[in-house]
């Protein structure tokens, strides 16, 4: 993957003039949720996973004082930007915001005159929920401060995709971020308060598609409606999924996936309460249980996008063909994958 991104990369630029051989690659994983989704936007912790499809990357200085921007996979092509005019604009093009404002923020805390070209990649599509957008915002920052001899710490490079999120989302935990940059699976509280690496192994997850993409900040803003109409009964919600997300850390560690399976059939319980399930992700869901897996849920915020289902090895292939045949995509995907690198 990495010789065919370098070579397309190649083949693409063969016609522009570049600076010195200065070009630094990164890439970022995609997530999961596991536990605790919504509630975690309340300061209750939730725990998820990096998954091994990854967002690359390439930084290069260019002669040209400006920001140019190829990113294919979202339409993007031949983007250009003078240098001071980055992240001016209120209105910027949707399929660069996060890219273009990581690069305003980055720049805000070390200036340079040099032009640069982002060239991004994806091996998932956007649509799924894995998190693009915070993995490309880790992604291109991992890669501009590799280009411009900046050492980021994990912490420092959480703060400035979590500032460059907020900036362009408004709303969300961050969590898709921590993952994308501390890779494997981990606990995690609001805003980077809490990131704890867990001790798991590569978990036997199936991952099931309703093919529908789900808006998540449309969703957090429903659930702040149900909150700001209800607090009280909402919190009480928040506090069942935070008691579940707990006892899940210590299933997942101890690999009690019995155990595991029956929290996250509590966890989607709650989710439903909160009206964020759909019919597409219930029917996955049955398809899985019944197959046989020790318990399924929707990952994410909801409305669509995935499900997943724990189950054993030697129900998996049942558990994938129950999914495909109510009408699920299933997407095959390692979970505990590595965090953000340079390539
Ligand atoms: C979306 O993937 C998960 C939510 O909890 C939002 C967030 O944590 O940012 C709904």
């Amino acid at each position: 993957m990495r010789e065919y991104f370098k070579q397309k990369h190649q083949e693409e630029l063969s016609d522009r003039e570049t600076v010195g051989a200065s070009l630094v690659s990164a890439s970022a994983p995609g997530k999961l949720m596991l536990f605790g989704e919504h509630a975690v936007v309340y300061g209750y912790p939730c725990i998820a996973t990096a998954v091994d499809q990854r967002i690359r990357a390439v930084a290069q200085n260019i002669p040209q004082p400006r920001l140019e921007i190829e990113a294919p996979d979202v339409g993007v092509t031949n983007y250009e930007k003078g240098l001071s005019e980055i992240g001016l604009d209120t209105n910027i093009f949707k399929g660069v915001r996060f890219v273009e404002t990581a690069i305003k923020n980055f720049r805000e805390l070390y200036p340079g005159d040099s032009g640069l070209l982002i060239q991004t990649s994806s091996e998932f599509s956007s649509e799924f929920g894995f998190g693009s957008s915070s993995a490309v915002t880790v992604a291109v920052l991992k890669a501009i401060s590799g280009l411009n001899n900046v050492f980021l710490t994990n912490e420092d490079l959480f703060r400035l995709s979590y500032q460059t999120v907020g900036e362009v989302q408004g709303v969300g935990s961050g969590f898709d971020l921590a993952a994308a940059i501390w890779g494997g699976t981990i606990n995690f509280i609001a805003g980077g308060k809490e990131i704890t690496p867990l001790a798991v192994g590569e978990l036997s997850l199936v991952v099931g598609y309703t093919g529908i993409k789900a808006d998540t900040p449309s969703l957090i803003r429903q659930v702040a409606e149900l909150y700001r109409r209800d607090q009280k009964w909402t919190e009480g919600i928040f506090g069942s999924i935070a008691s579940i997300t707990k006892e899940a850390r210590t299933s997942l560690t101890k690999g009690d996936w019995e155990r595991t399976g029956e929290l996250m059939n509590l966890n989607q319980e709650l989710l439903v309460a909160l009206g964020v399930n759909t019919k597409e992700l219930s029917r996955l869901i049955s398809a899985a249980r019944d197959a046989g897996a020790w318990g399924a849920k929707l990952s994410g915020a909801g409305g669509g996008d995935c499900m997943i289902a724990l189950a054993d090895s030697e129900y998996k292939k049942n558990v994938e063909e129950a999914i495909e045949k109510v009408g699920g995509k299933v997407l095959r995907v390692t979970s505990n994958a590595e965090g953000a690198r340079i390539e």
